[in-house]
């Protein structure tokens, strides 16, 4: 398993980024990237379709427009609009995250890496996808979608839940990374394994 050369890597930022920009679909957190937006949607999003998710984002944004109100709403409003989506803890964390940034963080979703990771129910996954979708810095993302798009572009033999299938895959997405384009490219990637690339 080698890393792409750069002539490689080139071709296939082209032909993602291409692709991205004429086939993506029109989802709600792709208007305007904002923070709020994107966390709460790429929390939902992890273990659940986007066609599953629509609809209780739609609920969420319009219960919690923004996160003053979501950090003073009540537990039990919450849990409601979360119903039915599953692992509710995830529910519990983006509250409490809610009230860490009302109390610490003046109300917004900090820029950088180790703040996110400190808080409830932010993991390596959904502090890069933070940071490169709302903020467009050159984090890389590497969820279900990026490790199956990458298994079959690089004809990955080993199983993805090797050690060494995963330290290549993580390596490649960050040296396929297009400086300043993260957020085109990671959703590219993330877009292209959710409607061509399916398991
Ligand atoms: N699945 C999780 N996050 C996604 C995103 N930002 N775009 C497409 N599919 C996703």
């Amino acid at each position: 398993m080698n890393i792409p050369d750069s002539a490689t890597a080139q071709t296939i930022q082209r032909q993602l980024l291409n692709w991205f920009e004429k086939n993506q679909r029109d989802l709600p957190w792709r208007k305007h990237y904002q923070p709020y937006a994107v966390w709460i949607s790429e929390v939902m999003l992890q273990q659940t379709q986007v066609k599953t998710v629509l609809p209780y984002y739609e609920r969420w944004m319009a219960g919690f427009p923004d996160i003053r109100s979501l950090a003073e709403a009540p537990e039990d409003a919450v849990l409601k609009h979360w119903e039915g989506l599953g692992y509710y803890s995830r529910a519990r964390n983006i509250q409490r995250t809610a009230r860490i940034l009302m109390l610490e963080f003046h109300g917004e979703v900090p820029r950088i890496y180790r703040a996110l990771r400190d808080l409830p129910g932010i993991g390596p996954y959904t502090a890069a996808a933070i940071l490169s979708l709302a903020f467009n810095q050159d984090y890389p993302v590497v969820d279900g979608n990026v490790k199956r798009v990458f298994a079959r572009l690089f004809d990955i033999g080993s199983p993805l839940s090797e050690r060494r299938s995963l330290r290549f895959i993580e390596e490649t997405a960050r040296a396929l990374l297009p400086g300043g384009k993260a957020r085109a490219f990671n959703q590219a990637l993330m877009e292209l394994g959710a409607v061509v690339c399916t398991p």
